[in-house]
């Protein structure tokens, strides 16, 4: 079962914040290169992406008793901007060409300038416009208006958040380097690298925003974990088995620059000596074909390493939706957040 995104209004509200605030801070020199260059950063900013992470920061503030205001919206794009910077730098760190259906960043870049030297100048620029993003992130959560002492702790959070991200981003690249990651550090990469700054800090920084009490913060991060984990599980199932049509990413990409995934673990415990040596030729293989591919698939399938990160998203949704239905929180939120917990599990993009 797939679900997808419903529509909703917020969406359009997030986006005509982000238009608003890069409209103001438009290149500061007139070389046209730097403004052909602000302008990609603009396009992949405002091209596309679900916008989970202002979704969750906005039902956050609501969960909390905060009216509907502009102040919570421009908050909650700020961590859009924070999450467009972390992509772009993944896409570089990861090598990955396809992002929400288009070039990367730092592809895009590259094909600005022709020469020897394209692919290097479209890594450093691209770490340039992700660093800018991040900057961006900050300038935008800071001047929200939300009132000074609740902004205070909602900025704490942030920069918590930022600090787990990189921690975990870490962990994913030290895991390329260790053969044999186990489910459990697998498991741990994930919690840093996505589940705490994709739903449980935004949940949590819309409540600080509202000034809610601690009570409620421990509820967004006890449903916000499992469900941030459970994301990114159904995130590596759909690089594994999902196509780039759906997933807007290159459908090789985790397999090919040998991801340590859960469901990699999971394989690696579960396969008998054949299906761990085919494993180990062709996890991390740059020449991995299609066919290779197609045969890594039935190997998660046959060992049952599928199955098992399917009942661990299953899971870990029962355990947010339950946390959920124990918490009191105001109406409207636990109905969205409700849907919301369904749509980032069984999304198919
Ligand atoms: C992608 O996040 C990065 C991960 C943490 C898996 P999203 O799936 O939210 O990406 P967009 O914003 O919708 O493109
Ligand atoms: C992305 O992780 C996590 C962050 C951007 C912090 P991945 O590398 O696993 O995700 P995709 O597949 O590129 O979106
Ligand atoms: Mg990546
Ligand atoms: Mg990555």
């Amino acid at each position: 079962m797939t679900v997808s995104f419903t529509p909703n209004l917020l969406g359009p509200r997030i986006d005509d914040r982000l238009i608003g605030f890069l409209d103001e801070w438009q290149a500061p020199v007139s070389d046209p290169d730097v403004v052909a260059a602000y302008r990609l950063l603009v396009e992949f900013i405002l091209g596309g992406g679900k916008r989970i992470r202002p979704q969750l920061c906005y039902w956050g503030w609501r969960g909390a008793g905060g009216d509907d205001c502009d102040e919570i919206i421009s908050a909650a794009a700020a961590l859009e901007l924070c999450h467009a910077g972390l992509l772009i730098h993944d896409d570089i760190m990861d090598g990955s060409d396809l992002r929400r259906g288009q070039a990367t960043v730092h592809r895009s870049l590259a094909r600005l300038h022709s020469g020897p030297g394209a692919e290097a100048f479209g890594r450093a620029g691209g770490i340039l416009l992700g660093t800018l993003s991040l900057a961006w992130s900050d300038t935008l959560l800071s001047s929200c208006g939300v009132e000074p002492v609740r902004l205070r702790a909602a900025h704490h959070l942030f920069d918590t958040m930022r600090t787990e991200v990189i921690s975990g981003q870490y962990l994913d690249i030290l895991a390329q380097l260790r053969a044999g990651v186990s489910v459990e550090q697998a498991l741990t990469t994930i919690r840093y690298k996505t589940a705490k700054y994709t739903v449980e800090r935004p949940l949590q920084i819309g409540g600080a925003l509202a000034g809610t009490e601690a009570g409620l913060l421990r509820a967004y991060s006890e449903f916000g974990v499992p469900l941030g984990e459970a994301f990114q599980l159904r995130d590596d199932v759909l690089g594994m088995f999902g196509s780039s049509g759906e997933t807007g990413k290159s459908a090789l990409d985790d397999l090919r620059e040998g991801k340590q995934t859960v469901l990699y673990a999971h394989a690696v415990q579960r396969a008998t000596p054949a299906q761990l040596a085919y494993l180990r030729a062709w996890h991390g293989n740059p020449d991995l074909t299609e066919e290779h591919a197609a045969e890594v698939c039935q190997i998660m399938t046959d060992t049952g390493a599928l199955a098992e990160v399917e009942s661990m998203i299953d899971d870990r949704v029962r355990t947010a939706v339950r946390v959920l239905d124990a918490t009191a929180i105001e109406a409207e939120a636990r109905v969205a957040l409700t849907v919301l917990a369904a749509e980032l599990a069984h999304r198919d993009s």
